[in-house]
């Protein structure tokens, strides 16, 4: 008997003001055709002001509930994927834990900037096989528009707010390529590339939550390479050959990155999820948001066997193969 986390539901939401390119050549030396060119972005969404990454979380917490037809009381935990947190702590967990009305099990956090899902999606796997949880709601939340310089035109243009949130299940499994759920995982950092992107500030350090700082050429060159090597490990770990591949879920921080990615990979684009467009760069959200979204267009099928792949800040990059 092989036990697999199996996907359940799913389900997110988007902050209510969507800023199109243009609003930036207001205040910025920048342009709307600069933007969509080297991003591929037009537009993203922005959190109101009081409205927390908990506030995002637990709303794509809800829907996912209501699309797996099941009550908050029938998880065992939660865990959530961000680097913006509402506090210093207690977790963005716990609060999405209260905000749905989940008073038993346990929830936390994990921190592994756009790379956060994977990372999610691994813990929560292994939760799963381990038989310390039944049924974990993996969430991707964040509020980026937080820690924006909004006079770095390098930046603050690429990055937008929401939260997507996925509920996996134990279900029995034979232990090969055919079982549904989460059938392989690849986890990768290199804290030598700590300046590449970060934030300026922290508890520890500066005691404030700084803004962030990106070498974005230099990191876009990493990102191709690395993003197609982790999804390459990850199908060989799974025993999936490209052909099988039914969709690409990537971390939707660039059109470019996310083309080159799937040249590596031999796929068409028509295999690949794109939602960067309309989100831009969420972090941990991207994914989530994306298989959401991908969900929704009628895009991901039940037993379709799609590839998740991201990488960012650390540098910490991953992906995960699945069986929807
Ligand atoms: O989520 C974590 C992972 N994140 C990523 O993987 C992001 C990776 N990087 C990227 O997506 C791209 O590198 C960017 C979109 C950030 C930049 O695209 P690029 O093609 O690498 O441009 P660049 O940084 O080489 O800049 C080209 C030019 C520069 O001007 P000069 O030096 O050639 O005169 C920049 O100053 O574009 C200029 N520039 C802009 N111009 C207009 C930079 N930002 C802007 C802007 N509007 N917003």
């Amino acid at each position: 008997m092989n036990i697999r986390a199996v996907v359940r539901g799913i389900g997110h939401y988007l902050p209510e003001r969507i800023v199109e390119n243009v609003e930036f050549e207001k205040t910025l030396d920048t342009s709307d055709e600069w933007i969509r060119t080297r991003s591929g972005i037009e537009r993203r969404h922005f959190a109101a002001e009081g409205e927390t990454t908990s506030m995002l979380g637990a709303k794509a917490a809800q829907a996912a509930l209501l699309d797996a037809k099941m009550q908050a009381s029938d998880l065992d935990a939660i865990i959530v994927a961000t680097s913006t947190p509402d506090l210093t702590f207690p977790s963005v967990g716990t609060m999405i834990q209260k905000e749905i009305g989940m008073t038993s099990g346990f929830a936390f956090d994990v921190q592994a900037v756009c790379a956060g899902f994977i990372y999610a999606l691994s813990n929560a796997n292994a939760q799963i096989i381990s038989g310390q949880a039944k049924r974990v709601m993996v969430v991707g939340a964040e509020t980026f528009s937080r820690i924006m310089d909004w006079e770095d035109r390098s930046t603050c243009v690429l990055f937008g707010d929401g939260a997507g949130a996925l509920i996996l299940e134990a279900q029995e499994g034979e232990g090969n390529s055919e079982d549904r759920g989460i059938l392989s995982v690849d986890l990768n950092s290199d804290g030598s590339y700590r300046d590449m992107l970060y934030v300026n500030g922290g508890v520890s350090s500066t005691g404030t939550s700084g803004k962030l700082q990106m070498q974005g050429n230099a990191l876009f060159r990493q990102a191709v390479q690395k993003l197609a090597s982790t999804a390459q490990t990850a199908l060989e770990k799974a025993n999936i050959s490209s052909d099988e591949i039914d969709w690409v879920v990537p971390h939707q921080a660039n059109i470019r990155i996310i083309e080159g990615t799937a040249k590596k990979l031999g796929l068409p684009m028509d295999k690949v999820v794109v939602t960067v467009q309309d989100h831009g760069n969420t972090s941990a959200a991207s994914i989530p948001l994306a298989m959401s979204v991908g969900r929704e267009r009628g895009q991901i099928k039940d037993g379709d066997i799609c590839v998740a792949e991201a990488i960012g800040g650390g540098l910490a990059w991953g992906a995960v193969v699945l069986r929807w």
